[in-house]
């Protein structure tokens, strides 16, 4: 594949753009600066300068990744990208912005991707070029370390673009699930119910922050408990896609927590903003409920 553009150098971007390097494809990394950009550049190197550290990868590779990520500034340089995969903000506004930006750019053949985590991918695609070549390629936080990639097909995505995503996906060493384009598609579907459930239980007195999260973890065996994941992932973007599945379906079991609306309300957005249902402007979190 010739180039990969990835419009957004924040968390999500960033981390494609290095998975894609590792890999060997030249990567355009863009944001709404060229400063934004070089700084997700810098993130790169720094993660890959841990990974040299813990000798997962060589010096030489990291080089070799590093040379092949260009800050630019725009999307006007992605002309000649085979494919352009947009992880910007998740504001529908934004990113119908963002393609008809590309949409003046992107080369006949060349796809165009959104890491969404929630918007319907049939409806982002009327604001591309071409909704036969457009397609939801969700990425996982943190993406070097996940090892799964959500491809969503909208009505109108093409089987070669499914084909030609899916063995880019795969080339980053990936598994790949494919979903239909129904609200939350798999993983979120699943997921922010139990983390929404958890600020239920939070919020109606159940137990503490520290129990709940200890509960789930230890007896779930999953790797973080679900108050620290959504900290994690953001309070602000678990309560968009609460919303996303509860305005999209109208079914009340999706209804946003009280007590998420008031941490978002209050600013409080998880580790991003240092507070959430941890405090994290000490050395470790602490719980604050
Ligand atoms: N970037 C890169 N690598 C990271 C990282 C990061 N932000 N955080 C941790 N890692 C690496 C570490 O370097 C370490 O690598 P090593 O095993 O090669 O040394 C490995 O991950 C394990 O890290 P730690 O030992 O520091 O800590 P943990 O064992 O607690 O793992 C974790 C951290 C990988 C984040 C783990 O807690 C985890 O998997 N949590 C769940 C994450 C998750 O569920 N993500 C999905 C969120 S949902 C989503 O993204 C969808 C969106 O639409 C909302």
């Amino acid at each position: 594949m010739q180039a990969v553009g990835v419009i957004g150098a924040g968390q999500m971007g960033a981390g494609i753009a290095q998975v894609s390097a590792q890999a060997g494809y030249r990567v355009l990394l863009s944001d709404v600066s060229r400063e934004r950009a070089e700084a997700g550049k810098a993130g790169i190197a720094k993660a890959l300068d841990r990974l040299v550290t813990k000798e997962k990868i060589t010096g030489d590779a990291r080089d070799a990744a590093l040379a092949l990520i260009e800050p630019v500034e725009g999307v006007a340089a992605m002309g000649d990208c085979a494919l352009v995969i947009e992880a910007a903000t998740e504001r529908e506004e934004i990113k119908r912005a963002i393609f008809a930006d590309v949409g003046k750019v992107l080369g006949p053949q060349a796809i165009l991707a959104s890491n969404t985590s929630s918007i319907p991918i049939t409806r982002l695609a009327q604001a591309s070029p071409d909704p036969a070549r457009f397609v939801g390629v969700h990425f996982f936080n943190p993406v070097p370390v996940m090892g799964l990639i959500e491809l969503i097909r909208g009505l109108a995505t093409s089987d070669a673009t499914v084909e030609t995503v899916e063995a880019y996906a795969q080339s980053l060493g990936k598994q790949v699930v494919r979903a239909n384009d129904a609200p939350g598609f798999i993983v979120n579907r699943v997921l922010m119910p139990m983390l929404n459930e958890a600020c239920f239980a939070l919020g109606e007195g159940v137990a503490t922050v520290r129990d709940i999260d200890l509960g789930c973890q230890l007896g779930l065996n999953h790797p973080m408990g679900p108050l620290t994941l959504a900290d994690f992932i953001g309070l602000d973007t678990c309560l968009e896609i609460c919303r996303v599945l509860h305005t999209s379906t109208g079914d009340p079991k999706f209804r946003p927590a009280p007590l998420l609306v008031k941490y978002v309300e209050a600013g409080w957005f998880g580790r991003k903003t240092k507070r959430g249902f941890y405090d994290y402007t000490g050395p470790e979190p602490v719980p604050t409920r």
